[in-house]
């Protein structure tokens, strides 16, 4: 058993250096190697990110793993190689920019793969294995960690290209959860490092619904979160290299608390002045309130509730009693 996980850690280990030197020496990367420069990528952060290449063909990892005295078996179990209906194995990743995945003390467990065209699926991951769950980690934790306790926060992201911007542009506390549902275990995984969670996740739609998700998660597990709002359904990696750095700290400042989220996305931007709009408000907010542990907290968003729907703090107090009595 031990030896099968240090197994698995080899081919990991080997495949990662054979997709680097591709990236780096390769005359068919060189498509993937310009397509990253015109993401704006430096040779550092390559380097830093230690990003490599997937060859077009169905077996240029298969045949490099034979010549280092792995059977296609073994290839497969480690997530890189997958067997057709005839039996014949071939490689997982073609075609595709890779881009390692390591746990928190550097170690390779997996990768994610993205087209450098417009085909589907535009991001492939390895399988889950013994080494590799993708709800259970963190890309990028282990280059943010120090960071993150510097800085005294974290800031939870969707993607890999987000985190190696973000990276490249001095904001080292980032880390992604790999796609939009962010899991207990990622928060649990977090808060070893810092309780001070700012979501920047996409602002398209799924963004939106993940944020909800990911602030009501990570409250419930005792973090201070807060959201940054990206405008325009972009994502950071779109809005820092159109903005800059300056910007995006701008952004991180009037980043906004659970409760101005929620009544933000409940409100828009009009004014709410019916006494049924403001009902509909709270009864959308109430929700995330419930959910708040201490008492201070729970005033001070009662208040921010009642300041922005002009209420009175007593009434909307009074107003959440009963929700609270409703609940049972
Ligand atoms: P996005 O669709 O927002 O991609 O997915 P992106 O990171 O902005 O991609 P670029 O900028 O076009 O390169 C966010 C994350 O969700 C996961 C990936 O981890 C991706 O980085 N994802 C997305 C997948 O696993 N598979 C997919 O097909 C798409
Ligand atoms: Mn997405
Ligand atoms: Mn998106
Ligand atoms: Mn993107
Ligand atoms: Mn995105």
């Amino acid at each position: 058993k031990r030896q099968k996980l240090a197994q698995l850690r080899h081919i990991n280990s080997l495949a990662n250096d054979y997709f680097r030197n591709v990236f780096k020496y390769h005359n068919t990367a060189a498509r993937a190697r310009l397509y990253l420069a015109e993401r704006g990528l430096s040779q550092e952060t390559l380097e830093n990110f230690q990003v490599g290449f997937a060859l077009p063909n169905w077996d240029s990892l298969l045949k490099f793993m034979n010549k280092q005295g792995y059977r296609p078996q073994a290839v497969a179990e480690a997530g890189l190689a997958l067997k057709n209906e005839n039996g014949r194995y071939y490689d997982r990743f073609r075609e595709r920019v890779i881009f390692p995945i390591w746990d928190v003390t550097g170690r390779v467990i997996g990768f994610g793969g993205r087209v450098i065209n417009d085909t589907t699926p535009k991001y492939l991951n390895s399988p889950e294995t013994v080494l590799f769950s993708k709800g259970h980690l963190l890309y990028g934790l282990h280059l943010a960690r120090r960071s993150i306790k510097e800085k005294g926060y974290v800031i939870i992201m969707e993607g890999y290209m987000d985190v190696v911007t973000a990276h490249r542009y001095g904001i080292t506390n980032a880390v992604a959860s790999l796609g939009t549902s962010l899991t207990r275990e990622q928060g649990r995984l977090i808060i070893n490092y810092s309780r001070n969670v700012v979501i920047a996740y996409d602002s398209d739609a799924a963004g939106v619904a993940a944020t909800l998700r990911g602030l009501e998660l990570l409250q419930e597990i005792g973090c201070q979160v807060r959201v940054v709002n990206i405008p325009d359904g972009k994502d950071p990696d779109d809005f820092l290299r159109r903005h800059g750095y300056q910007a995006w700290e701008n952004l991180i400042e009037q980043a906004l608390s659970l409760i101005e989220y929620r009544l933000r996305q409940a409100i828009g931007n009009k004014p709410v002045r019916t006494v049924s709009g403001k009902l509909e408000v709270m009864r959308q907010v109430f929700p995330s309130i419930a959910g708040i542990k201490s008492d201070i907290e729970r005033e001070e968003s009662l208040k921010i509730i009642s300041r922005f729907l002009s209420s009175s703090p007593e009434a909307v107090t009074a107003e959440f009693k009963r929700f609270e009595a409703n609940l049972g």
